[in-house]
């Protein structure tokens, strides 16, 4: 999900919140727990920046996780001033700013923990954002990356052929339906050492009609013929009353150290 910056459209911002704050009660929480106790195994940060902070409750989740010695400060960044305006009401204790992350209104090594949940596999210069993300991090300081791999979905019950079309198509409309697995070397080829990589399985045994709904939008949209994807979705709604439901995809948290003073060095 990501929002339009310049033409901002409340009632989207409000329903794009609204799906960004659902998920924290169901699947979201797990991921997310498990990615900060992966990434701050070996590290207790003190100064912390969440790119494309959304909401803002990754923070707290990472402020919680920290059982840290010195209190740590929190920053969070988002393109969309709906969100970081709800943020910073929510968490007055951190500090937000609207901002566009390939442009990081940061100077060079400000941090010593600079993470991105859920966004990279959404926007078309993940790349850029990445090395932003590397620019504002101190030397010795870890850069780490929570995204999932649509491609790698998994959904029964439906016919085979279609099943993997349309997941296939749904993984094409992302910026990038394979962000999961082309983690590790975007992180190499930023010059990153000690890259850590770990994945998690999100299980799915409910199935969440709108979520569907909005698959089959989505491949329309981009061109898979309305028939078919018509005929998998109301398909999978029959048969998922009557068979077992399974949705599952990989999570990857992924992260790395910076050695270098910049990225030209
Ligand atoms: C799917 S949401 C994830 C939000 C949060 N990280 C989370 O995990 O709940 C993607 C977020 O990235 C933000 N975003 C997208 N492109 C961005 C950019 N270029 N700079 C900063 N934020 C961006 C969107 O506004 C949105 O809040």
């Amino acid at each position: 999900m990501v929002l339009d910056a310049r033409n901002h459209d409340p009632a989207q911002e409000i329903a794009a919140e609204k799906v960004l704050l659902d998920r924290l009660d169901t699947y979201y929480s797990d991921i997310i727990s498990w990615f900060f106790q992966t990434i701050l195994k070996d590290s207790t940060p003190t100064k912390i920046l969440d790119v494309g902070c959304g909401t803002g409750h990754l923070l707290e989740v990472c402020d919680r996780t920290l059982k840290a010695i010195v209190t740590p400060s929190f920053y969070g960044v988002d393109l969309n001033q709906y969100l970081i305006t709800n943020a910073s009401q929510r968490f007055p204790s951190y500090q937000f700013e609207a901002a566009d992350a390939t442009h990081l209104p940061y100077p060079d090594e400000t941090f010593d923990l600079v993470y991105v949940a859920a966004v990279l596999a959404h926007v078309p210069r993940a790349a850029d954002i990445l090395k932003e993300m590397v620019r504002v991090t101190k030397i010795g300081g870890t850069i780490a990356v929570l995204d999932q791999d649509f491609e790698t979905a998994v959904l029964y019950p439906g016919d085979k052929q279609l099943t993997r079309s349309v997941l296939n198509a749904a993984a094409d409309y992302w910026s990038d339906g394979w962000m999961g697995r082309k983690l590790p070397s975007m992180f190499k080829h930023l010059g990153l050492t000690d890259i850590t990589v770990d994945a998690r399985v999100r299980i799915d045994r409910d199935f969440d009609k709108p979520f569907f709904e909005r698959i089959r939008n989505w491949i329309v949209e981009a061109g898979f013929p309305s028939d078919r994807a018509e005929r998998w979705f109301s398909e999978l709604c029959q048969q998922a009353s009557v068979d077992e439901f399974l949705f599952t995809r990989n999570w990857y948290a992924v992260a790395g150290i910076k050695q270098f003073k910049s990225l030209n060095e």
